[in-house]
């Protein structure tokens, strides 16, 4: 398949300056002028490639190549592009610009698919600005209703609703949700953001399962004072209460012996954070996630307990919110069959494995039969800077992806 990687490179080069922090790094946050900006951009390269082009009331954009049997349930592919603060250009990127050039060059080669093609470009799939992750599928697949987007706010207080009409995403929230049967199957290619296939020296890794995720916010409260006139005994310290609990978030998941446990407490703010001041209050978030989902859901318990426990013992106030506590998702067959058909017409090794981010296909595995295709991440890096994988690399995954494509939309 004739994979255009120099045209493909430079498309990811040029959404990666779509950014708040300078380059290497790539900030972009939901709905932010930077993500309009990135947003923009990718909406010209699918009118360039000939896409009927739609977009959501929360920004979910979705560009068909219509197929001979357009009553057909779709095949769809895709993933997102807004980034974490500090990341790198390559997570969910690879997802959609991948897409784009995968249906480019099946258009190149003569392929007339039967079922159309559908490139999603997800809204959200970064818990960064409303603490939730996947809010665009998770929205798509039903499984957030309108009323409970609603509910969200961003840290300065602003509602979801505020922030998207002000992006210029207006409509109703009750028109978000696809109908039953939406499409064929999806599959989304992606960065593996692991060491797996780098220590394997494997070009392509099929995933069969997708690591089921929790998130928790709390809040600690205790008594702040003077740091030099408020003895020792008696304190009643937010901060060392909140640093007990981010030891015991690690405890919880290394007691269960599993590899496939893992736990971070990945934000810590303090107030009011002056160094001759007692800490009067923390928010923390905790992300818990294992391949087994009653595994994670005993470390969320665990962690629970520990909070209940550390509250009576520092005689502080715990308010602790699980934000989501999501299940696994399994790969399907017909997607997962037809990734192998394509490895193995360009001869490609391949390794079946799990994937312990969480992804987009997560929440349409909910609506449709999903697979997900991973290449590798130099050094297991992502989510910073410096997260890299090669243009050969780039180019097979996306040469696999056209080819599976091309299988499913003829089905
Ligand atoms: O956190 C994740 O797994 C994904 O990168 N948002
Ligand atoms: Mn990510
Ligand atoms: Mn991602």
């Amino acid at each position: 398949m004739p994979i255009d990687i120099a045209r493909l490179s430079a498309e990811i080069d040029h959404l990666a300056q779509f950014s708040d922090v300078p380059a290497p790094a790539v900030t972009r946050v939901l709905w932010t002028p930077t993500d309009l900006k990135g947003r923009a951009y990718l909406r010209q390269l699918y009118d360039e490639a000939g896409l009927d082009v739609r977009t959501d009331a929360l920004g979910n954009t979705f560009a068909r190549w219509v197929g001979s049997e357009p009553g057909l349930a779709p095949v769809a592919t895709g993933s997102h592009v807004d980034a974490i603060p500090h990341a790198g250009k390559f997570d969910g990127v690879l997802g959609v610009l991948g897409a784009l050039e995968a249906i480019r060059a099946l258009k190149n080669s003569g392929h007339k698919p039967r079922r159309s093609i559908e490139l999603i470009q997800f809204t959200s799939e970064e818990p960064t600005r409303f603490g939730l992750g996947c809010l665009g599928s998770r929205a798509l697949s039903g499984a957030r209703t309108p009323d409970q987007l609603r509910a969200l706010k961003d840290a300065d207080g602003v509602s979801l609703d505020d922030a998207r009409r002000n992006a210029g995403f207006d409509g109703s929230l009750e028109t978000v949700r696809l109908p039953d049967d939406p499409y064929h199957a999806f599959v989304e290619l992606h960065i593996e953001q692991g060491l797996e296939l780098e220590r394997l020296h494997l070009p392509l890794g099929l995933v069969m399962a997708i690591a089921a995720p929790a998130a928790l916010r709390v809040e600690i409260v205790g008594v702040g004072g003077h740091a030099g006139a408020t003895l020792m005994p008696g304190r009643r310290d937010a901060l060392l209460a909140g640093a007990e609990l981010a030891l015991a978030v690690e405890r919880a998941a290394l007691d269960t012996g599993s590899v496939d446990t893992v736990a971070t407490t990945g934000l810590f703010q303090v107030h009011p954070g002056a160094v001759n001041s007692v800490p009067s209050r923390v928010q923390i978030e905790i992300d818990a996630r294992d391949i087994n989902g009653a595994r994670r859901d005993a470390v969320v318990e665990a962690i629970q307990k520990a909070a209940a426990d550390i509250e009576t013992r520092r005689k502080v106030t715990f308010h602790l919110e699980i934000l989501n506590a999501d299940p696994p998702a399994t790969c399907a067959p017909l997607v997962v069959n037809a990734l192998e058909t394509a490895c193995r017409e360009i001869e490609a090794p391949f390794q079946k494995m799990v994937s312990r981010a969480y992804h987009d296909a997560l929440f349409m595995a909910r609506v449709c039969p999903i697979g997900m295709l991973f290449i590798p991440s130099r050094g297991g890096i992502s989510h910073r800077p410096d997260e890299y994988s090669a243009p050969e690399d780039i180019a097979r995954g996306t040469d696999v992806l056209a080819r599976t494509l091309a299988q499913l939309s003829k089905g």
